[in-house]
């Protein structure tokens, strides 16, 4: 089965599906075996200097010859030397997470590299339109890492309505039925992240991995000042800590200080306690480590299935007595 939407034809991909790019945890094994298998993996360059991203891009190449991205947060101190690398090796793909990318789209055009911003509201969806996106990611506030206000199921359909370029759904998807859910409020493709954590190729932590398996549907909270960075996570000694902090009046200084290098600290020392388990609410779904082809394969053989019963809900009136 083929999935075949304004996304999959303007990229070239087999399956409306992406790999979140991911600071520190989605590494070029797992971005490949995601571009392989049909999807599109985004490497997550937060974290990484220049030479880092360049190793890692060239890596993508060597296994695998589909398009892929590259995720750049532009909140990131190393953006510009980012910046420099992306533009000398233009991925196919360039997804923007936290910041505003405005000035720098015609340059990433100018090099044919497509360009994707994560956005959580509508109003900025429709400045990136107008700026020159190629397409958006509407990521809602059941995602996991850095989050807006506005919950998936609400942005995605507002967003499709106001913007003519094509929307990806990003929050809270993990299955056939959310990929489905998605193309239904118009997204014409899915973004997933804490799916691909929980896979075989992904390089994170077993003890990280572990925590996905184990949480349930209340299991992740959103830390962070009110009017600072807020960052879904799975509820922890270092997610207490910042409750407390924000009950007392703490600084965004004061929380972005507790806050750095906690991602890190998970991914790769596995440190449960005071490590950042950055993970959305959809965790609980999410029962067993997979190879990440096997996720989507599955997430596309359930949704026909879902589509096919959807189908056999819709009873005409005159059939029905
Ligand atoms: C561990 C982790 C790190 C993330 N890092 C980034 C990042 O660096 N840049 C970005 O744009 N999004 C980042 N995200 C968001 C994902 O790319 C994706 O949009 C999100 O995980 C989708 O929601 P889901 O977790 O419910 O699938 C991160 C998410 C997680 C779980």
């Amino acid at each position: 089965m083929v999935f075949n939407t304004r996304v999959t034809r303007i990229l070239g991909i087999k399956y409306p599906i992406f790999q979140g790019g991911m600071a520190w945890a989605s590494n070029p094994e797992l971005v490949a075996a995601v571009s392989n298998a049909g999807g599109l993996g985004i490497l997550g360059a937060g974290g990484l200097n220049g030479r880092e991203l360049s190793i890692q891009i060239e890596r993508v190449r060597q296994l695998t010859s589909r398009p892929f991205g590259v995720n750049l947060y532009y909140l990131n101190p190393n953006i510009e030397e980012q910046k420099r690398v992306v533009l000398e090796y233009a991925p196919p793909v360039v997804t923007v997470g936290a910041g505003n990318p405005g000035k720098d789209i015609p340059l990433f055009k100018e090099k044919g590299i497509k360009v994707i911003p994560v956005v959580a509201t509508v109003d900025f969806g429709r400045r990136m339109e107008k700026l020159g996106a190629d397409m958006l990611i509407a990521e809602g506030y059941e995602a996991g890492g850095h989050v807006g206000e506005i919950t998936t199921m609400a942005l995605v359909p507002q967003l499709v309505d106001r913007v003519s370029i094509p929307v990806v759904a990003a929050g809270g998807i993990a299955d056939g039925r959310g990929f489905v859910a998605a193309l239904a409020l118009g997204a014409e493709g899915v973004q997933m992240g804490t799916r691909f954590l929980a896979s075989e190729e992904c390089h994170i932590h077993q003890k990280y991995k572990e925590a996905i398996l184990k949480a349930k549907d209340r299991s992740t909270i959103v830390t962070g000042h009110p009017s600072g960075i807020r960052v879904r996570v799975i509820k922890n000694q270092l997610a207490r800590k910042f409750v407390e902090l924000v009950e007392r009046g703490a600084s965004v200084e004061e929380l972005e200080t507790l806050g750095m290098g906690a991602l890190r600290k998970a991914v790769l020392l596995g440190d449960v306690n005071m490590g950042s388990l950055m993970a959305g609410q959809i965790s609980g779904l999410i029962n067993e480590i997979k190879p990440a082809a096997k996720i989507i394969e599955e997430i596309i053989a359930e949704a026909g299935e879902v589509i096919l019963k959807l189908n056999d809900t819709i009873v005409r009136e005159e059939d029905n007595g």
